[in-house]
């Protein structure tokens, strides 16, 4: 039989488009809740050092008003595990954070800071919340992340993202292969395998065809796509309002 692949909607666009006016809408809440109904096995979202999306009213009103699992990914900080522990969402995912980055860049490095990670890692199991490491699909990184005592890893996808996306047929099917080994790798040491970053509907399906892979996390591609279906619609809503 087919596995099933959760599918975890990241929802951080919504509040950067409530962000860019101040304003309360569109409200990421109610975006949670759309794709709670639409059958998303998980929400997630990014609450960040600078809030420059999500924020804890955010995070709080989502694990309250949501049936599915809540995964918050967020830096392995003081403030960001305080905030964790108190919210307990079902998953965090460790990730690593610049302020001046567009979205996260690369993985974390576990095997270069193993001993915060695992202070970090031990601290959110103890609340009883699962623990994810975003990784780059490197041997070195998922060994310490199993070192580290992490329930899972999220395999970065975004270097196989750019490499389809710009059409480099060798590259991408090398970064494949990294992402294969890689799966192959965490699952039989033990961790659960999970993969994201730059997924769109054009080349999420070889990732989603890597056996070991139990989760993906997406999130710029299904927004971008609920903006175009949705405009149609909206705009034909303001035509008849303004004509009534
Ligand atoms: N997984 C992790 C750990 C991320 O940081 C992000 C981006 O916030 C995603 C998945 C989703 O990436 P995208 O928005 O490119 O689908």
């Amino acid at each position: 039989m087919k596995k099933r692949i959760r599918l975890g909607v990241n929802i951080d666009h919504v509040a950067t488009v409530r962000n860019a006016r101040r304003t309360f809408e569109p409200d990421p809440v109610h975006a949670a809740v759309i794709a709670d109904l639409a059958g998303a096995d998980q929400i997630t979202l990014h609450v960040r050092e600078d809030r420059r999306h999500v924020n804890e009213r955010d995070l709080k009103l989502i694990k309250e008003v949501i049936h599915s699992r809540v995964n918050l990914e967020m830096a392995a900080t003081e403030e960001m595990i305080n905030l964790a522990i108190e919210v307990k969402p079902h998953q965090v995912t460790l990730v690593p954070e610049k302020r001046e980055e567009i979205t996260t860049e690369g993985g974390l490095d576990v095997a270069g800071q193993k001993e915060k990670i695992k202070e970090a890692v031990e601290r959110l199991k103890k609340a009883g919340i699962v623990v994810n490491l975003f990784i780059d699909p490197d041997e070195e990184q998922i060994r310490a992340a199993k070192e580290v005592g992490a329930d899972a890893i999220e395999l970065h996808t975004g270097r196989y993202a750019e490499a389809f996306n710009d059409k480099k047929e060798k590259e991408t099917e090398e970064e494949l292969e990294r992402l294969r080994r890689a799966a192959r790798l965490g699952k039989e040491i033990g961790l659960k395998v999970y993969a994201g970053h730059g997924l769109t509907y054009k080349n999420v399906k070889p990732v989603a065809e890597i056996p070991e892979i139990e989760e993906l996390n997406i999130g710029h591609s299904i927004v971008a796509n609920a903006v175009l279906k949705g405009l149609k619609e909206a705009v034909q809503e303001m035509i008849k309002i303004i004509n009534s």
